[in-house]
């Protein structure tokens, strides 16, 4: 029997919803697998620990999380706590500190969801961040606060090391597609010393993985790019901050934020990698039972992968897109599902999947 260590932290607004709907999910893939189970200890970080304790992640909490072999992350973010605090105190000490810096972002639309895009089908996309430098390296100041010189600094930072690792991790994906296609994004016209050192580090990288096809956009354009020529795009790698803002075009695009999955990873495998839904805490629906739980289990399903759990995380994507392709909608994606009823249609259809021998089944061709 495999074992896999998971530590979950719901964290803050719907996160423990969607956590919660996302573990019961993967109680049922173990059971009906019979192969593997989990070993879950969840932890109770979040902007109301630090209200009360002075701390998002207790003294040693770090190391705890050192002896898991995964983490399923909710949501950081509150009324209570100014955003940059909870992000600093929570998310990022868990990228930064296990070296997390690649930021995978699969978007697609799957069956039975509609794109605001007439040609919406045409998308089958990754969005590669880079996630341990740039925009959100944390360099900066603030100085003569509160008078008229004040002034206050935001310092990208870009280094050859983190720059070359992240485009080697997204040649190494775009070699594993169907297409092998890969956009460059940068600003290298504006900005013309990281930027344009990301860009002479691409074409180095690319060398060394000539099966790959290259192109590249500036970042302005690639918004465009994707709204306009969404099927020119397969793989594409971005700085912190520009895939940031690309990956929640990209979904929007695919139909709901409430979709779209992440996986945070150490690719090295020294330190935990961490799962989590993009959607963030979404307070306007906190405690309602209307959260859309599919990031949540599309995350799960990209978890399973990185764990070796092929066969499981097929099995999941493909629950997933019957329950779409069926309309159990949660109101993001227009409809009147709770995130109950999601969950159990998503746990019906990974048994019925089992009882009926289809769990080799590929996903469904995409409903356009
Ligand atoms: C994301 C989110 C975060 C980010 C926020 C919550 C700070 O937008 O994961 O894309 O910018 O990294
Ligand atoms: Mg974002």
């Amino acid at each position: 029997m495999r074992i896999h260590k998971l530590a979950a932290i719901g964290g803050d607004g719907i996160g423990p919803e969607v956590i919660a709907a996302g573990l019961d999910v993967l109680e049922t893939l173990a059971t009906s697998d019979g192969g593997f189970r989990f070993e879950v200890e969840s932890f109770a970080w979040s902007s109301d620990f630090y209200t009360k304790h002075g701390h998002y992640i207790p003294p040693g909490g770090l190391e705890r999380l050192k002896e898991f072999d995964a983490i399923l992350f909710g949501a950081v973010g509150s009324r209570e706590v100014p955003d940059h605090v909870s992000l600093w105190g929570l998310r990022l000490p868990i990228c930064q500190g296990f070296d997390q810096y690649a930021n995978v972002r699969p978007t697609r639309v799957l069956p039975g969801v509609k794109s605001p895009l007439a040609n919406g089908h045409e998308i089958d996309w990754v969005v590669v961040r880079e996630n341990s430098e740039g925009e959100y390296a944390g360099m900066g100041g603030r100085s003569h606060r509160g008078l008229p010189i004040e002034v206050g600094t935001e310092v990208a930072v870009f280094t050859r090391a983190g720059v070359e690792r992240i485009h080697r991790f997204a040649f190494g994906l775009a070699r594993t597609r169907p297409r092998k296609h890969l956009t460059l994004v940068t600003k290298s016209n504006a900005q013309r010393f990281g930027m344009v050192m990301w860009d002479e580090i691409f074409f180095e990288v690319a060398k060394d993985y000539p099966d790959v096809n290259v192109d590249r956009e500036l970042v302005d354009a690639m918004t465009t790019r994707m709204v306009l020529k969404p099927a020119t795009l397969d793989v594409m790698v971005a700085t912190n901050l520009h895939a940031d803002i690309l990956s929640d075009l990209a979904a929007a695009l695919a139909g709901s934020l409430g979709i779209a999955p992440t996986a945070n990873l150490n690719p090295e495998r020294k330190f935990p990698s961490m799962f989590e839904p993009i959607h963030g805490s979404a307070f306007d629906i906190t405690g309602k039972g209307v959260a859309n739980p599919i990031a949540t289990f599309w995350t799960a399903s990209m978890m399973l992968d990185h764990l070796g759990e092929h066969d499981a995380s097929r099995r999941l994507m493909n629950a997933i897109e019957r329950v779409t392709a069926n309309g159990v909608h949660t109101p993001d994606l227009g409809g009147t599902a709770k995130t109950i009823d999601v969950t159990k249609a998503v746990r019906k259809a990974i048994l019925d999947a089992a009882k009926s021998g289809t769990q080799q089944l590929e996903p469904l061709k995409q409903a356009t």
